[in-house]
């Protein structure tokens, strides 16, 4: 119990008055973008960084904290994280001097915009949030110039970015890896060269808070630290870190919120892409024992429906082809708007607007993930409404356990018989060729060889075509770290792993074989070409290599169809007539074969 009086102590108590503070604070910066004068107005009225900044000089109980006034903010001071006792917005005196003169002359931007690369670990969310980063850099154009593109690297990078992911500590381990790469190769531009800015974004930095910033400034990974509820800050807490050399230098923000939803950010994709995932919530109010995402993410918020549906219209006019809905649960999304009257949009209603949008655009609708213990039935009967190209018939059900006792111990509100009751009725409603996927968790706390046992037996019912699967991971601070022992010993939990994979490779396969022989719309989304190795080869050889494009079902299998002349598609006019397909088209093949797990096509005139 002692995390949720801490947890409501961090972004709980004190949240009315420092969200007022940081929507004050957001407000100020979009209209310092604005013209001079206004930015001069602005900087005289309204409060600056450094009101939500504490200095390292003193120590960190928020009694160092810097005011305009120049008294402690008793508004900052309660911004501790009870455990640590640290504050979750701060700066070294260097970066908060720096800020200051960042006040005085916000009108005078830098020679050259700053170079930036964002890298994105973990799931769809992180790279959903790394677009909102994105978006929210590019405002500032004379301060920040992004790198991206498959040709951009971190070398030429003054800024690194890396969005991290917490879900289990080997993604972790991968990041911190990956810092001490980038730090080290800072060590060969020499002394004299000011050090490349290095950032720890998402739910490592959220987990982690301080913490790697406790290390001495010679061995510290990263100068900066933000949580994911504070991009906003990002630009203003950058400004000031480039505008000092002091080695010293940070700048951490890593306070969570009960209302970002960063509904007004347009995300910037990159170009080319043809899928689009689309954040319709933050956050999470389950706690499942496991899991450590509603203490990087926070409590769970919904993002106002006309927001998402707008951005959907617009990905549509943009030529997106399928746009993937994200939340931790979106089977619990509900917004509730008071204007122009009272009114509830449940998921099954949001979901139904996108359809309807994406219907008229040609775009294919998913969405990621429900939950098992609450799915709508109202969900399941948009299935009856909408064609399989508009909202595909793919649902992820991520059952974790195939124990009701495990299920139980996990937190998870259902029963293995729950569990299979839902996919039946899913079976019944959506249709029999509905193809489900899963996330399976080995080795949980106590888990016996009868409790594994359970879960490949209810493997071989359900018959997933997909599964995510994972041996168990003790993450710091969740409930089952603090309730059980992690006694499955690492070698029994990889075997049961391993047993998992290989039932689920099998069931794959035999599903995958069922397919050979039916006929299949798929939507191009790469074309491979002929590497060197082939093009050399096919020169010495004389024969041509065979490139190949590969496409996804509504189902989200992966098909591979080997390049051949003869296949072509209509395209606009007829000047493109009988054209080869290319990335974003819609084709129906023939499945012909499988190899290993892989369908493979061939187009259908
Ligand atoms: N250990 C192993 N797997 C985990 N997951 C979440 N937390 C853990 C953990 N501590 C898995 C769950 C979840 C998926 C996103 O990651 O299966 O559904
Ligand atoms: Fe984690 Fe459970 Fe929330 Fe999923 S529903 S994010 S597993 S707490």
């Amino acid at each position: 119990m002692q995390r949720f009086v801490q947890s409501q102590h961090v972004f709980g108590i004190w949240k009315p008055g420092l969200w007022c503070c940081l929507r004050e604070h957001a407000r100020w910066f979009a209209a310092a973008a604005g013209p001079p004068s206004q930015k001069r107005k602005l900087l005289a009225d309204g409060p600056t960084l450094a009101d939500f900044l504490v200095s390292t000089s003193g120590d960190h109980t928020g009694s160092s904290v810097l005011s305009k006034s120049g008294t402690p903010t008793r508004l900052l001071e309660r911004q501790i994280d009870s455990r640590r006792k640290r504050p979750t917005v701060g700066a070294s005196a260097s970066v908060v001097e720096a800020l200051r003169a960042l006040d005085a002359d916000l009108a005078e931007t830098p020679p050259a915009p700053y170079k930036v690369f964002i890298e994105t670990y973990g799931c769809a969310m992180n790279t959903s949030d790394s677009e909102i980063v994105a978006s929210i850099l590019a405002a500032r154009p004379d301060w920040f110039q992004l790198l991206n593109g498959p040709s951009a690297s971190p070398d030429e990078a003054d800024v690194v970015l890396i969005n991290s992911c917490a879900i289990r500590d080997k993604p972790e381990v991968r990041v911190l890896q990956r810092l001490s790469m980038l730090r080290a190769a800072e060590r060969g531009r020499g002394q004299r060269a000011p050090r490349r800015i290095l950032g720890l974004l998402g739910c490592m930095a959220e987990r982690l808070k301080t913490r790697l910033l406790d290390e001495m400034p010679s061995k510290r990974l990263v100068d900066l630290v933000v949580g994911p509820d504070s991009y906003r800050d990002l630009p203003l807490l950058l400004q000031g870190l480039v505008r000092t050399t002091d080695l010293q230098r940070f700048a951490y923000h890593v306070q969570l919120s009960l209302e970002e939803t960063y509904a007004d950010i347009a995300p910037l994709r990159d170009h080319g892409l043809i899928t689009a995932y689309v954040s319709i919530m933050r956050g999470c109010n389950n706690h499942c024992a496991f899991c450590v995402v509603p203490q990087t993410r926070g409590p769970e918020r919904s993002r106002e429906p006309a927001s998402i549906w707008n951005e959907i219209e617009s990905l549509g006019n943009e030529g997106f082809k399928e746009v993937v809905l994200l939340g931790q649960n979106v089977n619990s999304y509900c917004y509730q708007s008071d204007h122009p009257y009272p009114k509830v949009t449940k998921f099954a209603d949001l979901l139904e607007g996108v359809c309807e949008i994406a219907e008229r655009h040609s775009m294919r609708v998913r969405y990621t993930s429900p939950h098992p213990k609450d799915f709508p039935h109202e969900v399941l009967r948009l299935y009856t409404r909408y064609a399989p190209g508009t909202l595909c018939r793919q649902i992820h059900v991520p059952m974790q356990s195939g124990s009701s006792e495990v299920l139980r111990r996990m937190r998870r509100g259902y029963t293995r018989e729950e569990y299979l009751a839902l996919v039946a009725r899913i079976r019944d409603t959506v249709g029999a060729d509905v193809a489900l996927s899963t996330d399976i968790i080995s080795g949980f706390c106590g888990e016996t060889e009868a409790e594994h046992a359970e879960t490949i037996s209810l493997m071989e019912q359900v018959r997933f075509d997909q599964a995510f699967m994972f041996a168990y991971s003790e993450r710091e601070r969740t409930i089952a770290a603090r309730l059980y022992a992690d006694d499955i010993p690492k070698e029994v939990k990889l075997r049961r792993l391993g047993e998992i994979i290989s039932t689920q490779l099998k069931i794959s396969a035999e599903r995958a074989r069922a397919m050979v022989g039916t006929e299949q719309r798929v939507l191009v989304e790469e074309v491979v070409h002929a590497n060197e190795r082939q093009r050399l080869d096919s020169e010495i050889s004389g024969k041509q290599a065979t490139p190949a494009w590969i496409a996804r079902t509504e189902s989200n299998r992966r098909v591979w169809i080997p390049f051949s002349e003869k296949h072509t598609v209509e395209g606009p006019g007829p000047m493109h007539k009988h054209r080869q397909p290319c990335i974003g088209d819609y084709v129906e093949v023939s499945i012909t074969g499988v190899s290993g797990n892989r369908l493979i096509g061939e187009i259908v005139n």
